[in-house]
């Protein structure tokens, strides 16, 4: 999809197949729909009376306004106008960027980022708009025969319409806004592949299809030998239930101008450059949770749903997502995606209950619920992160069924033990959209995984299961800077709209572009 910023002073005379106008509750018109209404002796108004007052939610067609170049006018309504906030521009954005796709039209202006509202700045909304524009073109065909395939969506060009002073603003929005969308697209994408077409492998191939895609961005993906070498003797431990080989994804972004490795960065060093600054910045670390297939293993879960576990690799599909979008921006911060990926399924090589293994950090864990797995293959993976010194370790993992018992589908669970940390990602998630919310990880609940048989088991007991899952990783965390992302809830979408959302990829571009 392209944007462009449009800065006419004079509304009317924009020529576009369809222009978004916002109306407040009870008709009080925003500046955009007043100027229409001026050259139209009041057209807006008048059908601002009875069939649409603005309320939030609803929309209104206007067609051929006499003096209106634009092809359509839909009036948006953006509910009451001292209550509109980020969130509710957000949402009609996405109702005009479904009426654009809807009405098959092939590009569309917006005028609603010009409404103020009180938490959001012009940049933010114009990000807000690139998002819900690139979002609406989301299109899942992959598995579909050829009867029951759809045309895809034919809207490529979307506009915005700002005042002239503030188009950097718009223009510098509307880029992250976009690299946000096609992060959450192909998030989305990986997330809806079915487990026998998004194998290990595949992730694996699509982490090298990026790097050959950006010059900043580079991938390895390590296999079973060299896994058995590092010593991931919990992952592997996960993964040998499996015929399906397990990989173990490391995709690098380096800043552009930054001195490639080994190379001339010494140099550079010594004189003291822009690349040689950038070079020291440590990098932040993500973790993706890669299960592709979750079927619990022995310890297996029941039938109904259980179609739902090839969602356990949304995590490894965030990362996957966001660092495309952070090579897109070409951000100044050196970023690395971490994505242990592998199957949980029952074998005769499979993880038992009470065998216990070997983790690359040296401590053993008891196994008492071969389900509770994505705790036992990312363990490996923050131990592996330790190499790089990051600033920061932030994991993403679709981890507990007992996160989306306590926060629903509305907030990520968000833990960590680092309160500067943690606002960060908060904030972050409030100015993107995809929110979080922080939960306790006090010391006392690690009690719940002692164990008999090893330095600890995998599972704490039905109480706070989330915060057990959380205290477990912790145990594997702390050479760093960490957070956790619990996003069982909010990676996708069950029943009738059975799909991926695309989360947190927003929250994690937004929290990367906030270090610059
Ligand atoms: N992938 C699941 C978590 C999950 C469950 C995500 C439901 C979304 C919806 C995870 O591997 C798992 O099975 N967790 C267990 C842990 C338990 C055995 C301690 C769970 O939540 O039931
Ligand atoms: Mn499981
Ligand atoms: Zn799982």
């Amino acid at each position: 999809m392209e944007f462009s910023t449009h800065t006419t002073s004079t509304l009317h005379t924009l020529k576009t197949p369809a222009l978004a106008i916002g109306v407040f509750d009870d008709s009080v018109l925003t500046d955009a729909a007043k100027a229409l209404d001026d050259v139209t002796q009041g057209a807006i108004k008048d059908a601002c009376k009875d069939e649409f007052t603005g309320a939030k939610g609803t929309h209104l067609v206007l067609r051929n306004l006499p003096g209106v170049s634009a092809q359509r006018v839909i009036l948006i309504g953006l509910g009451k106008q001292d209550s509109y906030n980020a969130k509710a521009h957000a949402a009609a954005e996405q109702a005009f960027a479904g009426y654009c796709v809807k009405a098959k039209v092939t590009e569309a202006v917006s005028a609603l980022a010009g409404a103020e509202c009180k938490d959001s700045t012009l940049q933010q909304r114009a990000q807000a708009l690139a998002t819900a524009a690139t979002q609406s073109t989301y299109h899942y065909d992959a598995t579909l025969g050829k009867a029951s395939k759809k045309p895809a969506p034919k809207l490529n060009h979307m506009g915005i319409w700002v005042p002239r002073a503030d188009s950097a603003e718009a223009k510098r929005g509307l880029a992250a806004g976009q690299a946000i969308g096609n992060g959450m697209l192909l998030a989305r994408q990986l997330g809806d592949l079915p487990g026998n077409v998004c194998t290990p492998t595949y992730l694996g191939e699509t982490a090298k299809k990026l790097a050959k895609a950006h010059k900043t961005l580079k991938t390895d993906v390590l296999g079973q030998k060299e896994l058995e070498t590092l010593g991931m003797g919990s992952f592997l431990s996960v993964a040998k239930g499996s015929d399906q080989p397990p990989v173990f994804i490391v995709i690098k972004y380096t800043p552009p101008g930054t001195a490639a490795k080994g190379g001339t960065d010494k140099a550079a060093a010594e004189k003291g450059g822009k690349a040689a600054r950038i070079k020291s910045k440590a990098p932040l670390v993500l973790v993706g949770k890669g299960i592709t297939f979750d079927s619990g293993g022995i310890s297996i879960k029941p039938g109904a749903g259980m179609d739902e576990m090839k969602y356990d690799m949304c995590g490894a599909a965030s990362v996957i997502g966001t660092m495309q979008a952070v090579a897109e921006l070409g951000l100044d911060q050196p970023v690395i995606g971490l994505v242990p990926a592998c199957e949980n399924l029952p074998s005769g090589r499979a993880n038992k209950p009470g065998d216990v293994v070997t983790s690359m950090s040296g401590q053993t864990i008891e196994i008492l619920n071969t389900d509770a797995e994505g705790r036992l293959i990312l363990c490996d993976a923050l131990t592996y992160a330790e190499r790089f010194k990051p600033a920061a370790v932030v994991d993403i993992a679709t981890l507990t069924g007992a996160c989306v018992v306590a926060l629903g589908h509305i907030n990520t669970g968000l833990f960590s033990t680092d309160d500067a940390l943690a606002a960060q990602l908060l904030a972050a998630g409030k100015q993107a959209g995809d929110t979080a919310w922080r939960m306790p990880l006090d010391d006392d609940y690690q009690e719940q995984l002692k164990s008999n048989f090893a330095d600890m088991a995998n599972i704490g007991g039905m109480p706070a299961g989330s915060v057990t899952a959380a205290c477990f990783l912790s145990r594997f965390a702390k050479a760093y800077r960490w957070a956790h992302l619990d996003i069982a809830g909010t990676a996708w979408r069950s029943g009738k709209d059975k799909g991926a959302s695309g989360r947190p990829v927003p929250l994690l571009v937004q929290f990367l572009m906030n270090q610059g």
